[in-house]
This record gives C-alpha cells, structure tokens and sequence, in this order.
C-alpha cells in the first residue's frame, strides 16, 4: 500500500491531516496522501540542510564516484520494482499501462545517465596572469527544492532528483497531490537502497499549502518547478525574496508544422502520438498542426480517419487515451470546447470512449479542431487535453509567423525533405527544442530540454540539465 506519510530526515512521518487520492479513470479514493503544512516543509529543510552540511548522515562525505554508483544502483532497483511502479503510476495518472511502463523505465533511464554523468562532472583552469593559477569549481547548490506536477510524477521525479543528486545537492520535493502514488514508492525505494537520512525528503501536501511554503522558505538554495505559468509565477516570486535561482518548466503551444513535401506516412502516426500521449496532458504535446494548403486534404482526410478509431479506456485497458486527471481539468477542456463551438470553430474528427470503460471516470475523447479564427483561444492556449488545433499555411514565411504566434515556446517539429528549409525552420522556430522528422524523440533523456517565453526558462535533462543544478566558484590563486 502506498504511505500516506511524508519523508523527512529518513523517517516516515505522520501528518495530521491527509488528502484523498482518486484514480482518474473511475473517480473512485485509491489512497490517502499525507497533507503537509509549513511545519513540515521547515522540517523537511533542516533535514536537507544537516545531510548536505554533514550534520546528519553520510551524503557529505559521499564523493562523485561514489555518487555515481548509488545512482546506478537507484536505477536498477527501480528497473526491479517496474511492474508495481508501472501499476501504480497506471492507477494514480490513469494513464495507458503501456504509457506508465514507458514513464517507469525513462525515470530508470534517468537515474543511469546521471548516475554515469555525476564523476564526469568538472570545472576548468582559466588563463590569466602569469603568475596567477585559476580555475573554477563546479559546486553543487545545496537544497534543492522540487515542485512537479501530476502528469508524469515518476518521470519528473528522474529528471529533478537524479540530476540534483548526481551534482551532489539534498533535496526536498513536493510532488502533486493529484498524482504522486509512483514518488512515494520511489522515496522509500531510495531508502532502502541506503540512501542516507535527510538527502531526499519528500513533503506531499496542496500547493497553496506545502508547495507554497517550500517556495517561500528561506532555507532553500534552488528551486526547479514545473507546471502551470500562473503558479510558475507566484513560485518564482516567492523565490526572489530570497533569491533563490529558479528552474522554470512551464507547458507549451507546441506546432508540428507538415510541408508539401513531407512523407506524411512518417509523419502522421507522430503528429497523432503528439496530442494523444497522456490525454494530451504533456507539457511538449503537439497540440497545433501547421499543414501547407496543397496538402491539406489529404492530411485532414487521413488525420480524420484515424481520429475516428482512437479509443479512451481506463488506464489498465492499455487503449490509445486514457481519462483527464481529475474532473476540474475535464470540466475546464469542456467548457473551452464549448465556447469554441460557440465560436463556428468545426470538429473535424473525434474518437470515442470504449464500450465498457467505467463510467465515473474523467473522460474526453480526442479530438480534431478545424477552421479555427486566427488569433482563436485554442490556438493559443495549452487546453492539456487530446484536442488537436488545425491551422494552414501557403509558404516557409506564414509558417513560421504562425509557429511563433504563440507566447509559449518548447518544441516544435518540422516535416520537410528540404535540406535547406529544415535549417532555416529549425533556426527560425522560438523554442527550447526542435525535431526535423520526428517528434519528442522517446523522452530525449539525453536532450536538454525547457522553454523560452511562457514556457519558461532554464533547461532540464541531457547534460545541460545537470549543470543547472550547480553553481561555478572562481578560485584565483596568486602564486607569485
Ligand atoms: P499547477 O501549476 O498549479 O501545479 C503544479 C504543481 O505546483 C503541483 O505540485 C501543485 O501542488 C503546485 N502548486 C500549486 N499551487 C502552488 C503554489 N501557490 N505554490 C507552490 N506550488 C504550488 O497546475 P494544475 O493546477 O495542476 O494544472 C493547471 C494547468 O497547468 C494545466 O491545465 C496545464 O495547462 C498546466 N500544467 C502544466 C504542466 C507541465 O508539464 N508543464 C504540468 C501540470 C499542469
Ligand atoms: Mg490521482
């Protein structure tokens, strides 16, 4: 069974209050997290802070290689444990099984790169005075403080904790109260797998609660948050009255824009994995489709029939889509549509829930949005839902006015054999991340990864991702 408890200083501690947990897919309690108040979130500091001073436990005195090893470890502890993470992160998100396994093994894979980063990890020597020697020491921040969201908590989990780790930081983690079965079992896996007491403390709770009062804390040294642009902001002010850096990861409007020339065999089945991974609930889903007019009918002839056989199921049915986390997300995707039917924008094609699926859960079904005014909300906003916005263009210049028409800018795919045009595009594109001829690249572990604008900024994953959880130090030495 899952704890309902949270993680500090290596123990298990009750809290006075707990918060139910619902699988998305029937609306029914699967467990009870415990709800953390700012007490807890002081305390899970000063556990941080004691491991990574030396005051309590051993991480202090744990040097890269040995770091690297734990790590390594980690991830094949994790890769033993994969069928019940993968159930559990199945049930929490009611994501396809196949999509949590998928999750499971990305946040061993994690753990694997970073742990085969963490002694490969240095500073440099500078040139300078002749009689000077400098270099610089590349330091780990301290406490690191994580707040992750609910639609990829075993994965999130990989790419904060491992990189903060490998760098040699403590951490303290808020994960998201509509999901977080999978980091629970993670922390106590950590654990068990000798981890020392206060390097990873793990405080559940409501955002407006624990997650806030992490946020505010004076004791943290670095915060790293992912999520919505509105609680990114209100994290990022909390933040600068200690000015503590910040780690912003914040969605995206992302274009998969298909040229003429585009093998649209390749490109089709991407562009619909794109918008229907997790519900569309992923933060690089390609939720616009940019589609050059002299293809668009064929595009939106196959687009639509492939749209019609996608099924929504429960999790466990492993169908293309599962339910949307939780009923407000559904409640708002709804509304949206809603007001975009209201505005003449078409349905072009939509999928359907499977006979059978149990009724009560959070379900919208995929869906394709056509003739859609310019400058239209959907076209703008991320819904997090499987609702794709269709949009057309005549040549290289519109397409590239309508990729970057949004605030947001994370990903964006180019589908062109044109050499030169796949330059220009890639160059061209505002966004952390651009694929030519695929998309999302299977998790792109080794990618560095993050946004400009809206999306936010700095950059996770990859071995820019570890970097960012250090910080240099110059040392002059003046040797006469
Ligand atoms: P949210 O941004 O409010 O939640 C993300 C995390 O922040 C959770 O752990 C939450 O507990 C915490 N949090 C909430 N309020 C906080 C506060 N005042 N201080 C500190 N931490 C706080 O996102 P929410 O409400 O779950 O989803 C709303 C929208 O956010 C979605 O529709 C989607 O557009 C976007 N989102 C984007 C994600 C991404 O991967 N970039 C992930 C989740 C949501
Ligand atoms: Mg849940």
């Amino acid at each position: 069974m899952p704890r309902s408890q949270a993680l500090i200083g290596g123990e298990w501690v009750t809290t006075q209050a707990t918060i139910e947990v619902e699988a998305p897919a029937r609306g029914e309690a699967i467990a009870r997290i415990a709800r953390c108040q700012a007490e807890e979130v002081d305390a899970a500091v000063q556990a941080a802070g004691q491991a990574f001073s030396g005051q309590l436990g051993s991480w202090a005195s744990w040097n890269a290689r040995r770091r690297s090893e734990w790590l390594l470890a980690f991830a094949a502890a994790i890769e033993a444990d994969h069928e019940r993470l993968s159930a559990l992160e199945c049930a929490d998100t009611g994501k396809p099984m196949t999509q949590a396994r998928g999750d499971i093994t990305a946040c061993a894979r994690y753990f694997r790169f970073y742990g085969g980063a963490a002694d490969k990890l240095h500073g440099e020597t500078i040139p300078f005075e002749n009689d000077f020697a400098v270099m610089t020491l590349r330091e780990p921040y301290g406490i690191c403080a994580q707040i992750i969201p609910w639609n990829y908590p075993a994965q999130i989990f990989g790419r904060c904790v491992a990189a903060a780790l490998a760098a040699g930081n403590t951490i303290v983690l808020k994960p998201a109260e509509d999901a977080c079965l999978s980091v629970l079992r993670l922390a106590e896996l950590a654990l068990e797998q000798g981890l020392p007491p206060g390097v990873l403390n793990v405080v559940p709770g409501l955002g407006r609660e624990a997650g806030a009062a992490l946020a505010a804390h004076p004791g943290i040294d670095h915060l790293s948050f992912t999520g919505s642009p509105e609680t990114g902001t209100l994290v990022t002010q909390a933040a600068a009255m200690h000015h503590v850096p910040v780690t912003m990861e914040l969605g995206g409007k992302s274009p998969q824009i298909l040229f003429g020339d585009a093998d649209l065999g390749a490109a089709l089945p991407f562009v619909v994995r794109g918008i229907i991974q997790n519900a569309g609930q992923t933060c690089s889903a390609g939720s616009r489709l940019l589609v050059q007019r002299d293809i668009a009918k064929e595009v939106l002839e196959r687009l639509a029939e492939r749209f019609e056989t996608l099924l929504c199921d429960a999790g466990e049915a492993d169908a293309d889509c599962g339910p949307l986390i939780n009923a407000r997300q559904k409640a708002k995707l709804e509304s949206r549509l809603e007001a975009a039917r209201a505005d003449g924008i078409r349905t072009l094609a939509r999928g359907r829930l499977a006979e059978g699926a149990p009724s009560g859960g959070h379900f919208v079904v995929p869906q394709v949005l056509n003739d859609i005014p310019e400058g239209h909300e959907v076209l703008r906003e991320e819904l997090f839902g499987p609702v794709l916005a269709v949009q057309l263009f005549d040549d290289e210049a519109e397409a590239l006015a309508l990729a970057n028409g949004t605030d947001f800018g994370l990903c964006a795919g180019i589908w062109t054999r044109d050499g030169g045009r796949q330059l220009r595009m890639a160059k061209g594109v505002r966004s952390g991340q651009v694929f030519v001829n695929n998309y999302g690249a299977a998790g792109g572990i080794e990618l560095p990864f993050g946004g400009v604008g809206r999306s936010g900024y700095g950059r996770e994953k990859g071995f820019e991702g570890l970097k960012s959880y250090t910080r240099i130090k110059t040392v002059a030495i003046r040797h006469g």
